[in-house]
């Protein structure tokens, strides 16, 4: 009994404790003081006995939950002057969007106490009077939209102190005076469309198009520049231009005006052709994520954010966003989103996830506090009945099988061997760290060139981890994963750190032969790009193995022959005989330091074969193939 009630008291102050440490109190108080002086049509469930980071609507915390750091609450029938004191206690913040309410009143100057801030978003609501004229508080602010407001006043100078700033919005407002030189170079988007302002566009700010600064009485001399029409106004132009030259000549000279008339024709025909591939262009826009709008009201779904994702975007803007399509993989739609700071993102949207709520969230847990620079960080994801969206970075570069095999045999850049090692190597330091997570249990899973990128020093990046057990199986004939799928597995749920190994290999031996895992060959006949490599090197042709785009590097053979090496002995057909990744780690970093020290031989030639150097290959590919 005694021992029992010492138990509970222990249990119920280790849960008191849990309670206190995970969260901030005082944030939390802030924002109940916030929302218990405002009026707002749509219900919040910011009650005060859950827990501000994991249960309120539109709040994030930082990693161990001691601070708020973003508040996102877009259209929710705010009315009336923002609470003073309430906002601008939570010091930490670093977004804050009121997009799309009918906040009244000044400028909140409490905001700029906020000096961590990197977005705010308050357009669309009737926000009155002069903007703040201390604005370089926020030294890491980098979008700020305050468009569709009643600000008046001018466009206050510090402005130009805001030297991160990438998106800059003041449309629809009624700001007065002459345009301040912002002389900033990280601004990407500038929309001071609408406004009252005079003066002429400053010489910095004249690489933006003319639509940025329309529906002012800015002085038309010195902003032609800017304002120099798009294509489509001279195209206008010469048409017209035609058609009266045409009237002249035909009197004259029918043969020549018969000229110009198929000129004519050829012109307007092309404007046709041109607005025609628009359209299909916008329609294939059109194809986004916006199709579900309808369910986005869904009562149990959150967005949830990770650690360091400082992205201003709630579930509104995915769905909004004119998502173009990536790619359709394995486990679902890819699609490229534009969101309001002008970064983009990259959402997944996964097709039959068989699991429930609970286990998804928790293998998001995982994956979702992954921080490497060879892995792709999830930046956020979204579960709901209907909905399973995940949110990652946008490579610009594409992946490393567009990298390898987009426009082959037409004018393109070739990847050379560096990039090819530093993906190699990249690729394996990021599958490693994986495998050490969860204690040592996690896998990949789904590991291909479409899954790989370019981090910013051109190494390798993987991303879409730890889906496999998520989903639902996935019949083998699928062959673009096909050619990675290790024999042993049947079960696309079933993955191991050992199948990743072979996926590994298949994904080096790619790499080296440029060819994609499962091509065709001539007509129908399908190859298998592990049993061809196995042929060939068994037929003593290691040269003709490799891509013909890595013979103009020279001095490289040697590194190319220990890279087959390795990539053969990942595709082992016993997962017991594959290395493990810490392992394969270690092989793909010593081939450039053993080659490196002992200088090859400068004269071997290609596609001739280096002799020497084939027995081992030849060896390991015997071995394991029979
Ligand atoms: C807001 O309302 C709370 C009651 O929940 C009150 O205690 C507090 O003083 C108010 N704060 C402000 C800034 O008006
Ligand atoms: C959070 O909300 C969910 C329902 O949305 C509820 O099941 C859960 O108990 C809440 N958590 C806490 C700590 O109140
Ligand atoms: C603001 O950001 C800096 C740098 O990231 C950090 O050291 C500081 O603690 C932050 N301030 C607050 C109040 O969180
Ligand atoms: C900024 O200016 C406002 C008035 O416009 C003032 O109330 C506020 O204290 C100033 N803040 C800072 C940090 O200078
Ligand atoms: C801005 O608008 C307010 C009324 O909303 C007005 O009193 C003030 O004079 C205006 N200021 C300027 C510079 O137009
Ligand atoms: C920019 O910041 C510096 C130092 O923080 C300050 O002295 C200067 O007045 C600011 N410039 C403007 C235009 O506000
Ligand atoms: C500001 O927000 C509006 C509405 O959300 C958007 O259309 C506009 O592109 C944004 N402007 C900038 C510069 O971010
Ligand atoms: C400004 O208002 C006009 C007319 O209401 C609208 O067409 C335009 O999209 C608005 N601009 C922005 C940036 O919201
Ligand atoms: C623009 O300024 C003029 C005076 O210069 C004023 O009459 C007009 O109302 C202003 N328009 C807006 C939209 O603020």
């Amino acid at each position: 009994m005694g021992i029992k009630l010492f138990f509970e008291a222990i249990f119920l102050f280790g849960s008191l404790y849990m309670l206190a440490r995970a969260e901030p109190i005082e944030d939390k108080h802030a924002l109940l003081d916030f929302i218990n002086n405002i009026s707002h049509s749509r219900n919040l469930n910011w009650d005060e006995r859950t827990s501000v980071c994991n249960n309120w609507t539109g709040v994030t915390c930082n990693h161990d939950n001691s601070r708020v750091i973003a508040v996102r609450l877009p259209g929710i029938g705010f009315r009336g002057h923002i609470p003073l004191n309430t906002l601008g206690r939570l010091s930490a913040l670093q977004i804050l969007s009121l997009r799309s309410n009918a906040f009244s009143g000044p400028f909140p100057t409490d905001l700029l106490e906020l000096g961590n801030l990197t977005g705010l978003y308050l357009q669309f609501n009737n926000f009155q009077g002069p903007l703040p004229w201390n604005f370089s508080v926020w030294k890491n602010l980098n979008g700020l939209n305050l468009s569709n407001n009643g600000f008046n006043g001018s466009i206050p100078s510090s402005i130009t102190n805001l030297t991160h700033l990438t998106a800059l919005g003041l449309a629809n407002n009624s700001l007065s005076g002459d345009i301040p030189d912002l002389n900033i170079p990280s601004l990407q988007l500038l929309d001071l469309s609408n406004n009252n302002l005079t003066g002429v566009v400053p010489r910095s700010l004249l690489r933006f198009p003319s639509s940025a600064f329309v529906g002012n009485k800015i002085s038309p001399e010195t902003s032609q520049p800017p304002v120099l029409p798009p294509t489509a106004q001279p195209k206008k132009h010469s048409s017209k231009f035609s058609e009266s030259a045409i009237l002249g000549i035909v009197i004259g000279s029918s043969a020549l005006a018969f000229v110009l008339i198929a000129l004519l024709l050829i012109v307007t025909n092309r404007k046709k052709a041109d607005e025609k591939a628009i359209a299909v262009k916008s329609e294939k826009k059109e194809k986004s994520l916006k199709r579900t709008t309808s369910e986005r009201h869904d009562t149990n779904g959150k967005l949830v954010f990770f650690e360091g994702c400082n992205l201003a975007f709630d579930l509104e803007d995915l769905f909004r966003a004119s998502a173009e399509v990536l790619g359709k993989g394995t486990f679902g739609t890819t699609y490229k989103a534009a969101l309001e700071d002008a970064t983009t993102v990259a959402v997944k949207r996964l097709r039959e996830v068989s699991i429930g709520r609970k286990d998804f969230e928790q293998q998001m847990e995982v994956v979702g506090n992954i921080r490497h620079e060879n892995v792709a960080p999830l930046r956020s994801y979204y579960y709901s009945k209907d909905e399973k969206l995940m949110v990652y970075d946008f490579y610009d570069l594409g992946s490393v099988s567009v990298l390898l095999h987009a426009k082959r045999g037409e004018d393109r850049i070739p990847l050379d061997w560096e990039t090819r090692m530093k993906i190699a190597i990249g690729v394996a330091r990021g599958i490693a760290y994986i495998h050490l997570q969860n204690v040592g249990k996690l896998v990949h899973g789904n590991i291909k060139a479409s899954n790989v990128f370019l981090n910013s020093q051109k190494y390798g990046c993987v991303s879409d981890l730890g889906l496999a057990p998520l989903m639902s199986p996935i019949t083998p004939r699928i062959m673009r994963t096909a050619g990675y799928r290790a024999p042993e597995i049947t079960d696309t749920r079933k993955v191991s750190q050992a199948s990743d190994v072979y996926s590994y290999g298949v994904l080096l031996l790619e790499l080296l032969t440029g060819k994609s895992p499962v091509h065709a060959v001539g007509g129908e006949e399908v190859i298998h790009l592990v049993r061809w490599v196995h042929s060939v090197v068994r037929e003593e042709w290691t040269g003709e193995v490799f891509d013909v785009e890595l013979l103009r590097y020279p001095n490289i053979e040697e590194e190319m022959v220990a890279m087959l090496q390795i990539g053969m002995s990942c595709v082992a057909r016993m997962p017991e005989q594959r290395p493990k990744m810490a392992n394969v780690v270690k092989m793909v970093e010593d081939i450039r330091s053993v080659n490196t020290d002992n200088q090859p031989s400068s004269e071997t030639k290609w596609p001739g074969s280096t002799p020497s150097l084939i027995p081992p290959v030849a060896q390991i590919g015997s071995s394991s193939v029979s």
